[in-house]
């Protein structure tokens, strides 16, 4: 059995490594020739715990990295989509470079004997298995799905930052197919993966592309939901929301996770995905009232959080202000939708001085800013003569900071979004998200 991976950004590239280095023979392919030579160099284009050594086991064992889709469709028997779908303005997926590589692989089916299962684990609205890929792959190599091919709907659940352990240890795979034969096929590579007792969960493609969308929407319904009681909070002397959070996720009917309140969600899929899913349901006749308060309720995050500043500066017009963390969260290098970001833009409109740390998204945040704000070398460097430090990503190195470490402040003045600081007994002014004044 050989599998070829379409794709190999954060969900390719770690589902590549993760079954590589258990010994199934896989050919990752990506059309991006300084990406493969990075890969092929035993490097990982981005940042990923662990990543960097799967991919060396995996490249010493039994994958292969290649840029020639033919190769892949002419000898694998499983092919992964797992390109991206990024935003578009209007809201909706960008569909283009899946379509593109449906294309590829239909014409290179021509040319092909295997009849491969074609596995989309890229993130699409429901029917756009059936109505888009099935069409363009039918067309492209003049078969019809069920004899030259089979397609499948296989969403994907890893998160950023454990991406590798999500990828070793799912908590459910779903299989969308449209014959028993494909479906069977794919559940027996995953119990080969994963073991026979790994839960599977069989339906229709439309449903499984649903999944996707309800699990990441309600996943941001969550954060913004404790971020609108931590808001409340935040005007009631003496009360902490993390007490209050730890409180109502031992029922077990709301369970302990994504109850953090912060600055927001931000990264390359829950912001797209609630928007890609508002546009949808607008599309499709229903009015998503509470999709769209998710998103407001996020939007109002760096509002308040500009509001804190403001309050104690009176003004932000020229002042010197340090953003500790610029990734969308800890462990990842990705500021893609980070709301680093958007605080940034909002502080720069105002004319605030700014000055960013983070421990591996300074050079993806370049790539943003570029000469408008000032890229600190060291934390006493990101300080020094600060007049507001506003703590964004729980990086650990941030958990760790001190009295000593905000002596060179011009004013020792700290917003803390994430609560990280709030037990020490700080010589300083501290603001946090979620936490009463008394
Ligand atoms: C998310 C989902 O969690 C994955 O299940 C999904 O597979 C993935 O999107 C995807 O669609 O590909 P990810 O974007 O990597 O994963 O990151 P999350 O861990 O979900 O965090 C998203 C944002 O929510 C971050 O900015 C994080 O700081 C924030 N967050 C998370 C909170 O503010 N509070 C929480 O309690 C949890």
């Amino acid at each position: 059995m050989k599998i070829g991976i379409i794709g190999l950004g954060f969900v390719g590239l770690s589902f590549a490594a993760v079954l590589g280095s258990k010994g199934f023979s896989v050919i990752g392919f990506d059309n991006n020739k300084k990406k493969i030579e990075k890969i092929n160099s035993k490097k990982p284009p981005f940042f990923e715990p662990k990543l960097e050594l799967f991919l060396k086991k995996a490249l010493a064992k039994s994958l292969e990295i290649s840029s020639d889709i033919r190769k892949v469709v002419k000898n694998c028997d499983f092919i992964f989509l797992t390109v991206g779908t990024p935003k578009l303005k209007s809201g909706h997926i960008d569909l283009s470079m899946l379509k593109n590589a449906s294309k590829d692989i239909g014409t290179s089916l021509r040319y092909s004997q295997k009849k491969p299962i074609i596995v989309v684990k890229s993130t699409v609205v429901p029917g756009t298995t059936i109505n888009t890929i099935r069409q363009i792959i039918e067309k492209s190599s003049g078969e019809k799905n069920g004899n030259g091919f089979n397609i499948v709907t296989n969403p994907e659940f890893l998160k950023e930052g454990s991406a590798i352990e999500d990828t070793l240890n799912p908590h459910l795979v779903v299989i969308g197919g449209l014959n028993k034969k494909s479906i069977n096929r794919l559940r027996s590579f995953y119990q080969e993966l994963y073991g026979p007792k790994i839960k599977i969960m069989i339906t229709n493609p439309q449903t499984a592309e649903m999944i996707k969308y309800a699990n990441n929407s309600f996943l941001a319904t969550k954060i913004s939901f404790i971020n609108q009681i931590s808001s409340l909070c935040q005007s009631i002397p003496g009360i902490n929301i993390d007490e209050i959070a730890d409180a109502i996720g031992v029922d077990p009917r709301i369970g302990k996770q994504f109850l953090k309140a912060g600055p927001g969600y931000g990264g390359s899929c829950l912001p797209k995905d609630l928007s890609t899913m508002i546009e949808f349901s607008s599309k499709i006749g229903t009015n998503p009232v509470l999709l769209k308060a998710v998103r407001q309720t996020n939007d109002l995050q760096i509002k308040q959080i500009v509001q804190l500043i403001e309050k104690k500066l009176k003004s932000v017009k020229n002042k010197r202000i340090t953003i500790l963390g610029l990734s969308f969260k800890e462990n990842t290098d990705d500021v893609r939708e980070s709301r680093s970001t958007e605080l940034i833009k909002t502080l720069l409109r105002k004319n605030s001085k700014i000055t960013v740390h983070d421990p591996m998204a300074m050079k993806n945040m370049e790539s943003i800013f570029t000469n408008k704000i000032t890229y600190a070398n060291s934390l006493s460097e990101a300080l020094k003569n600060s007049q507001c430090v506003v703590i964004m990503t729980p990086w650990k190195v941030y958990t760790k900071l001190k009295n000593s470490d905000f002596q060179k402040m011009e004013k020792k003045l700290i917003v803390d979004t994430r609560r990280i600081l709030s037990g020490k007994n700080l010589n300083a002014e501290y603001l946090a998200l979620g936490l009463g004044l008394n």
